[in-house]
């Protein structure tokens, strides 16, 4: 990263030093410049008043002049308007006239409403950005931080409020950017219990688009993600801005058009959901990238961060391993021997690690009950679960395990012991017959932390399915703060140990939970056609190696739909391949299948682990593509999934993205022989590879043969 700096009176940006203190005694307007080399975002000051950026996009010339930039960004005044227009600045300021949402609501002890009016204090110019600012009268001091990456073009930003004394905050935005004017519509997220990642386009126009997450965890619902193409842009062309909120306990996103045109985007905790007065509050990280390749490259810059920045990985050379997850086999039913004959079919299918869902603890024979009570199960596993891990072990498979720590059943030891460490009112509705845990209590996470540590410490486990199935009583950032110190105290004393964040699915997916966690279950649905569908759309944020997708029953559990095993299997080899069906159920064909493509993704994991998941234009809508690519584009596999019958005949060609026009590309259909009777024709790929130019694949694209809906056509492509 590069930040610059400069002052109305002072020498042009690059003659600064970097790294230096500026004090307030330097004269006014502060001109601040980052750069990561696809994108420049200039920040700048009028006088002693808060910051704003006024420049945000493209890279800029070197020598571009930000004195100049500051003040061709002023918006002209006319009839029925304040005499000079109130800044968009980083903590747009409600004592500043400033006609939308303000960046910071907050009180005095006592109740008295705060209307804090900053003065610029000092700032840091490093590697990173740091702006502080005061206001003396109130006692509070500002801080705005920027880091920058040079390699993922990502802008992290983050706002910390330090008061001289304990104040109540009911709402802290990170530094408040603007959005772009080019814009029709901005696209954020929803979903739902095995429907995740569902997207909803809003037209801009004057006003708020708000949302605001009051369930206290990230839900499958809130999705902390936004999307602001420019006008035109797609998946693989045009200008587009993107914003992730880094935190698991619920946001507030305000994205605002105000009276004069300007608009702003502000990202931050859900609004009251700190319950105590405190002298210094901090938002979540902002990360904030700008793409002039589409919504792809926003999306590409979000997968790397994720992979290379956020997730730190306990063994990073070691290759994804394929799962294997006991839970729609089984379910609460534990047995023996049913789960070693279970894992000897799932290694012999090519599963690497075996996952012991729920049910192996407590009296747990169904969801109503023993939630905390973290002791194995002795009339299930008289000889504790060792039997069991000897036996995965001996397969050469490593072995995972299910907890859901942060919960408790009212039917339990520790609730029937400790009903007080409930979270939230005694009366209170229940969700999954059970109720959370205060983790903000010491005693509670030392509780918690204990029997956790006992099992991982007396058995040999590399991995926890971490799981979360019910939303919060009420907001509550300290309970969110209670889970990252859990987690954060068993990852330093169990290093090795992976953990994969679930939530009935993908109801904690958050690059907040991602900083401390490996894996993320994406959602309860292991029907094909809905995960290609959440896939597709959550490679807009997530790369392949953190995603994780199984191969489910043949009659799927939560849609009763019946896919074939070659849909089925390709699906899951997108992304972080595993298996969840009862391997009793396959026949031999199944078998087979499933056995050729598990081996087909071991084959390509390396690269794949670390390639670029680009989401192609699809000309028919009933398929939805995507191209995965190293970084050095020698090397992809395109997906293309028909996930329903197309209104045309014939399919149309799909053309794909990101290449060298001049190169060329042998491409493979890896799985022609599947084709289905009905195509009756000669598609040139029917036949083998052909040999093409990048730019006859990017202009023309590739003629598929026909296929049935439910099924996936595999290209594999090599520079050559
Ligand atoms: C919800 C998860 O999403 C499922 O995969 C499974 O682990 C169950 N909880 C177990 O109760």
């Amino acid at each position: 990263m590069t930040a610059t700096s400069d002052t109305a009176a002072a020498a042009p940006a690059a003659a600064l030093p970097l790294g230096r203190t500026e004090t307030k005694s330097h004269p006014v307007n502060h001109l601040w410049r980052l750069d990561d080399g696809r994108q420049t975002m200039v920040i700048t000051a009028t006088g002693e008043r808060l910051p704003q950026v006024v420049y945000w996009g493209t890279r800029l010339p070197e020598g571009e002049d930000l004195r100049t930039l500051h003040d061709a960004h002023m918006i002209d005044v006319t009839g029925g308007m304040l005499d000079e227009n109130p800044d968009l600045s980083l903590c747009p300021e409600a004592s500043r006239t400033f006609p939308g949402q303000p960046g910071l609501i907050v009180r005095h002890q006592d109740g008295t409403p705060l209307l804090p009016k900053f003065c610029f204090d000092s700032y840091t110019n490093g590697s990173d950005l740091k702006i502080k600012y005061r206001d003396e009268g109130n006692g509070l001091t500002l801080t705005f931080e920027f880091v920058t990456d040079p390699k993922t073009y990502m802008i992290e930003a983050r706002t910390i409020l330090n008061a001289d004394a304990p104040v109540h905050l009911h709402w802290l935005a990170a530094p408040v950017v603007p959005a772009p004017q080019a814009s029709d519509e901005m696209i954020d997220f929803t979903g739902r219990w095995c429907g995740e990642f569902q997207t909803n386009r809003t037209a801009w126009s004057p006003g708020i688009r708000y949302r605001e997450n009051r369930t206290g965890r990230t839900g499958h619902e809130h999705f902390p993600g936004l999307i602001v193409p420019c006008t035109g842009a797609t998946n693989t062309q045009g200008e587009a801005y993107a914003f992730h909120y880094g935190w698991s306990g619920g946001h507030r996103m305000v994205a605002e058009e105000l009276p004069d045109g300007r608009r702003q985007i502000q990202w931050g905790h859900a609004a009251r959901m700190e319950h105590e007065a405190a002298t210094e509050f901090a938002t979540a990280p902002l990360y904030m990238t700008y793409s002039r390749t589409g919504l792809n490259g926003c999306a590409v810059s979000f997968q790397r961060h994720v992979r290379d920045r956020i997730v730190t990985w306990p063994k990073p050379d070691r290759p994804r391993p394929v799962h294997y997850n006991c839970w729609e086999a089984v379910y609460f039913d534990h047995k023996l021997d049913v789960l070693c004959d279970i894992a000897d079919r799932a290694a012999a299918l090519g599963a690497e690690r075996f996952v012991l869902d729920d049910g192996w603890f407590g009296n747990r024979d169904d969801d109503t009950r023993a939630l905390s009570d973290w002791e194995v199960d002795v009339r299930k596993y008289p000889d504790g679960l060792t039997p069991l891990i000897d036996h995965v072990k001996s397969l050469g498979m490593s072995f995972g395990i299910w907890f859901e720590p942060e919960m408790i059943n009212p039917d339990s030891n520790i609730h029937r012991a400790h009903p007080d460490w409930a979270l939230g009112a005694e009366d209170q509705l229940l969700g999954r017959q059970q109720k959370a845990i205060n983790m903000a209590l010491p005693e509670v996470r030392d509780f918690i932390y204990d029997r956790m540590a006992a099992i991982l410490a007396n058995h040999d486990i590399d991995y926890i399915k971490w799981d979360h199935n019910r939303v919060l009583p009420m907001p509550d950032a300290a309970q969110t703060r209670g889970s990252y110190q859990l987690i954060d105290r068993l990852r330093a004393d169990f290093p090795d140990v992976e953990i994969e964040s679930c939530a009935s699915g993908g109801g904690r997916i958050d690059f907040g939970i991602l900083k401390r966690t490996q894996r993320v279950w994406l959602s309860d649905s292991n029907d094909a056609l809905e995960r290609l569908n959440i896939q597709h759309n959550a490679a807009l944020f997530l790369p392949l190696s953190i995603t994780g997708s199984h191969v489910g029953p043949r009659k799927c559990h939560t849609s009763g739909r019946i896919l074939d095993i070659s849909f089925r299997a390709w699906v899951a080899a997108q992304r972080h391949m595993g298996f969840e069906m009862d391997p009793r159920e396959l026949d031999d064909y199944e078998v087979r299948v499933l056995t050729e493509v598990t081996s087909w993704w071991k084959h390509n994991r390396d690269w794949m682990e670390n390639a670029d998941i680009l989401r192609l234009d699809s000309s028919d809508p009933a398929v939805i593509c995507e191209q995965q690519m190293t970084r050095e584009k020698d090397r992809f596999v395109v997906f293309a999934g028909k996930a329903a019958t197309s209104a045309q005949i014939s399919p149309r060609p799909l053309r794909l993205t990101n290449l060298d026009p001049d190169a060329m590309y042998e491409i493979n259909l890896a799985n022609r022989v599947t084709a289905s009777h009905l195509s009756r024709g000669t598609p040139a790929l029917k036949d083998g590879p052909i040999t093409v130019s990048g730019a006859y694949l990017m202009h023309h694209g590739l003629t598929l043969p026909w296929s049935f809906p439910e099924t996936m056509w595999v290209l594999e492509g090599k520079r050559l």
